[in-house]
C-alpha cells in the first residue's frame, strides 16, 4: 500500500526525524490536478501546514498557488517556485513591513480581516502609488464541528469581519482610492470531516455574495478557504482525503457568477499523510498501573497531541511480539509532552523505533527548540535507493 513507508528507509537515520513519502504527495497532487481540470477551481497550498522547501517545490511544480500568512511565508513561497500573482495573503496582524513587501511583489490578493487593516493597506499602497487587490474575509457564522482551537468561522473570534459589519466595510472600501475590492474570502476551520458543513458554508456564501451584488461589488475572486480533514485513525487505509465529495459540494451548491474565479486554500489534506515522525525508545518505564515508552522525540518535534489533545496512529517498527498498552511520552519537562495514552504497541524494548503517522501537516513546521532541543532533521523517499 502506498502509504506504508519503506521500512529500510526508516531504520538507518539518527532519530528523531521526519520522513516524507513524496509518492503519496505526488498522488495527492495528481488527484487535485484532475479536480482542477474538472471544475476549473484554483487551488492554493496553505504554506503554514508545511513549509519544507522540497515539499513546496513539488507542490509549485504542479501549478498550485500559495496561501501565506506572513511576509516570510510570501518570500519563501516566491523562492520555492510559486508565482507572485498566485499568492494570497491572509492574517489578522499584517505588519506595515509585511504589507509593503507584499505590495512590492504585487501578490494576487490580500485577504483582509478588519477595516483598520484595510485602511493601513490603503495608506501603504498610496505611498507606493499602487493599488491593492483585496478580498474581505467574512465570518460566515458556520460551526465547523472541529477542535475549538481550530474553529474560526464563528462570530467573536479574532478572525474575519462579522456579517453584521459587512455593508459598512464595503462602503468604507469604496471610499479608499488605493483599494480595489474584488472578492470574498471565508475559512471556517481545520480538520473538518463532516462534508455537510461545507454545504452549509456554500449556502451562506451565496447570501454573502448577494450582499456584495446589492452593494454593486462584483465578486470576481471568491476564496472558499481550506479545512478538509484527513483520517488520523486509519491513514494506511485512507491515505487521501475525499477530494471528490468535497469539491462536488462546492461545484453543486456555490452560486458561480460570471467572470468569477473560485479559489481554495488547502493545507492538511495536501501534505498531512505524506509525513511521518520516527522516534526511538530510550526507556521503558514501569509505573504503578502504566507502562511508559519514553521516546527521543517530544512536543518540540510534534506539538499536536499536547496542544489539541489529538492522537496520531503509532506503530512499533522493531517488534512483532504481542501487543501491550503504553503511554508514549517524550523527554520534555511538561506533563503534556505525550504522543498517546494507552496505545497498543507490539512489546516495546529500549532501542525500538516507533513510527508516528500523519505528521506531514502542522508537524515539523510547528517545532520549537524549547529545552534547547536540536532542529529535527527530515528525509525524503526520493533520496533513498531500494
Ligand atoms: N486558510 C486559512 C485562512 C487558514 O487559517 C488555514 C489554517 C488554512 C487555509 C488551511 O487549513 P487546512 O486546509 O490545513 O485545514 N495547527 C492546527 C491547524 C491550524 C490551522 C490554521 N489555519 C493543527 O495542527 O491541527
Amino acid at each position: 500500500m502506498i502509504n506504508k513507508p519503506n521500512i529500510n528507509h526508516l531504520s538507518k537515520p539518527d532519530t528523531p526525524f521526519y520522513y516524507y513519502n513524496l509518492d503519496v504527495l505526488r498522488e495527492t497532487l495528481d488527484k487535485l490536478k484532475t479536480i482542477r481540470e474538472q471544475y476549473g477551481f484554483i487551488i492554493h497550498y496553505a504554506i503554514k501546514a508545511n513549509a519544507n522547501s522540497r515539499i513546496l517545490k513539488l507542490i509549485s511544480s504542479y501549478g498550485l498557488g500559495a496561501d501565506c500568512v506572513s511576509g516570510n511565508e510570501i518570500l519563501h513561497a516566491l523562492s520555492n517556485g510559486f508565482k507572485s500573482e498566485d499568492i494570497v495573503y491572509a492574517g489578522v496582524g499584517k505588519s506595515d513591513k509585511e504589507i509593503d513587501m507584499a505590495l512590492e511583489n504585487d501578490i494576487g490578493y490580500f485577504n483582509c480581516e478588519s477595516l483598520p487593516e484595510i485602511e493601513v493597506i490603503n495608506e501603504r499602497a498610496e505611498l507606493k502609488n499602487t493599488t491593492a487587490r483585496i478580498a474581505l474575509r467574512v465570518n460566515p457564522g458556520i460551526k465547523a464541528n472541529t477542535h475549538h482551537y481550530i474553529t474560526t468561522g464563528v462570530e467573536e473570534n479574532k478572525f474575519g469581519i462579522n456579517k453584521s459589519d459587512l455593508i459598512q466595510v464595503i462602503h468604507a472600501c469604496k471610499a479608499l482610492k488605493n483599494i480595489d475590492l474584488q472578492g470574498l474570502h471565508v475559512h471556517i476551520g481545520s480538520q473538518i470531516q463532516d462534508i455537510d458543513v461545507f454545504k452549509s458554508l456554500c449556502l451562506r456564501v451565496n447570501e454573502l455574495q448577494e450582499t456584495f451584488r446589492k452593494e454593486g461589488v462584483h465578486v470576481s475572486y471568491l476564496n472558499l478557504g481550506g479545512g478538509l480533514g484527513i483520517n488520523y485513525d486509519s491513514p494506511e487505509q485512507y491515505p487521501f482525503s475525499d477530494f471528490s465529495s468535497y469539491f462536488r459540494v462546492f461545484g453543486k451548491f456555490i452560486n458561480h457568477i460570471s467572470n468569477q474565479h473560485i479559489h481554495f486554500e488547502l493545507g492538511r489534506s495536501i501534505v498531512g499523510q505524506c509525513g511521518y515522525l520516527v522516534a526511538r525508545v530510550l526507556y521503558v518505564k514501569e509505573g504503578q498501573h502504566t507502562k511508559f515508552a519514553v521516546v527521543d522525540a517530544g512536543m518540540t518535534e510534534l506539538i499536536r497531541p499536547a496542544l489539541y489533545q489529538v492522537t496520531h496512529k503509532i506503530v512499533n517498527l522493531s517488534s512483532n511480539k504481542q501487543f501491550e498498552k503504553y503511554d508514549v511520552v517524550g523527554p520534555i519537562c511538561e506533563s503534556s509532552d505525550y504522543f498517546g495514552k494507552k496505545v497498543k504497541l507490539s512489546k516495546v524494548s529500549r532501542g525500538d523505533r516507533l513510527l508516528i503517522y500523519s505528521t506531514g501537516a502542522y508537524g515539523e513546521v510547528m517545532r520549537s527548540n524549547y529545552n534547547l532541543r536540536e532542529h529535527v532533521k527530515s528525509y525524503y523517499s526520493d533520496d533513498f535507493h531500494g
